[in-house]
């Protein structure tokens, strides 16, 4: 039961805020069918096949307040079993993503702004924006559902009240303490270590999968018994695990596989064990502040649904790449965020048809150019592409992405081929192409082609 007796009070604080937001506006829906293709498999020869219907796994890009409204306007309401959020906290920084792009000859380092986040002085907006957001989170929840919410020394005591406020003190089932290491040269006090996750359930009969660790070499030596006694024994999967957790580290290595360049990416295997213990496979997860998309890809190790939400394009392009990559199943992407006014200029080569056999045909698609929408520095233009998508039958509204091209690496010096041929059923009339490049500036821009 919510707590009446003891509140938050903050200026300006609003007990009712407008429970409906109208409609999310225009939204720009794309399918993506994950056929990563890279300079290695450039001939793409197996016929894109498009699943039949919706895909389940949803990503936003927009506001989380008008995205979790449109989702409780649209059949969402009490259908998430676990929420994990990792949002801003009060850190008074701007997080920005530095990547180099570039060959040995025309190398360059490009920063984009990702978030910012505001400081102590407006505690006030801050908490009214969660507030609004959790109890939202509370009505998308089902009865055996969690919240997980990843916050440090910051705000984790007034966010602890708040919580307490609306799922009730008694939903508080564990405050988790991820401990790490890396460097930080202060003298002034000891060094801030660690981060604090706050599970509140939404129900008694939440969702828990105990996890384990593994005993240390002197309870393996030894054993249980002698300790405790007889009655105990080892446990093949190891001891029960803690509420503090020291055995997963930040990403720390510039150069780390995992690492993305994208700032507060958090660690698969965090999200990986969350998601193991507070939900099953088959469940529905949802992230709405959700960065890199490390939940989502931890939900398709570990065979769970998703819809993530970002109001960032840098995160937005970072996810989508990252999903891509895996290859993850079929996704959305849903923008309610309008183009953006830098949206660069794209040419395709004309496209070549070649005959495969009596039913199929090969099919040559290309970048011609690319320029971008902002000023940039006179280095091939090609260096400012991030990835590029294929539709193989555009229909002038929604965008399906049959063929992704990538990078051969994760870093942005990897080869990305401009031209692939793929395999195609003849068709009966005309079709388009169409062609969506990414830039390194999260500006995107389409070009179509038809035969
Ligand atoms: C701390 S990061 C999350 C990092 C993520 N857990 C990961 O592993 O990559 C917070 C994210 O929340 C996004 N964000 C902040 N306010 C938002 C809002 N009102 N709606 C949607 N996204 C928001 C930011 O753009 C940022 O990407």
């Amino acid at each position: 039961m919510a707590n009446q007796k003891v509140k938050l009070f903050w200026e300006g604080r609003n007990d009712n805020p407008p429970t409906s937001f109208g409609s999310m506006g225009p939204v720009a829906v794309s399918r993506i069918y994950p056929h990563p293709v890279n300079p290695d498999n450039s001939l793409w020869l197996e016929e894109p096949i498009r699943p039949y219907g919706d895909p389940q796994n949803r990503m936003f890009h927009g506001d989380n307040l008008r995205v979790m409204n449109h989702l409780l306007q649209n059949g969402y309401e009490s259908q998430f079993n676990l929420i994990y959020i990792d949002p801003p906290y009060l850190s008074n920084q701007k997080y920005m993503s530095r990547i180099a792009i570039g060959d040995k000859d025309h190398s360059q380092s490009v920063e984009r702004q990702v978030f910012s986040d505001v400081g102590p002085r407006e505690l006030d907006v801050f908490l009214q924006d969660l507030f609004e957001r959790l109890e939202m989170m509370k009505i998308l929840l089902n009865e055996n559902g969690s919240l997980f919410v990843h916050l440090d020394w910051h705000v984790s005591h007034y966010v602890k009240i708040l919580l307490d406020e609306i799922f009730g003190p008694e939903a508080l089932i564990n405050e988790i303490v991820w401990c790490y290491g890396g460097g930080t040269g202060t003298k002034r006090h000891f060094h801030r270590k660690h981060d604090l996750i706050l599970w509140y359930a939404k129900g008694p009969d939440y969702t828990f999968n105990p996890q384990y660790r593994p005993y240390s070499p002197g309870t393996v030596e030894r054993g249980l018994t002698r300790v405790k006694g007889d009655r105990y024994r080892l446990h093949s999967q190891g001891a029960l695990m803690q509420d503090w957790w020291t055995d997963i580290n930040k990403i720390l290595s510039p150069t780390a596989y995992e690492n993305l360049k994208f700032p507060t990416q958090k660690p698969l295997a965090l999200l990986e064990r969350i998601i193991s213990a507070a939900s099953n496979p088959g469940d529905l997860i949802g992230d709405f502040y959700a960065g890199s998309a490390t939940t989502a890809q931890a939900c398709e190790s570990g065979g769970r649904t998703w819809i993530t939400c970002d109001n960032s394009v840098i995160a937005i392009e970072t996810a989508m790449k990252r999903l891509l990559k895996m290859p993850a199943r079929p996704f959305t992407v849903e923008s309610c965020e309008g183009q953006p006014e830098n949206a660069g200029r794209l040419i395709l080569k004309p496209l070549l048809v070649n005959e495969f056999d009596a039913a199929d045909m090969l099919l040559q698609v290309g970048i011609q150019s690319y320029q971008p929408g902002q000023e940039v520095k006179p280095i091939p233009w090609v260096h400012y592409i991030d990835f590029w998508e294929i539709d193989l039958n555009y229909d002038g509204q929604i965008f399906n992405s049959d063929l992704q091209v990538l990078r051969t690496s994760q870093r942005m010096d990897g080869d990305l081929p401009l031209q692939i041929t793929t395999r195609l059923k003849k068709p009966a009339k005309p079709i388009q192409i169409a062609v969506r490049i990414h830039d390194v500036f999260g500006a995107t821009a389409v070009a179509t082609a038809q035969f």
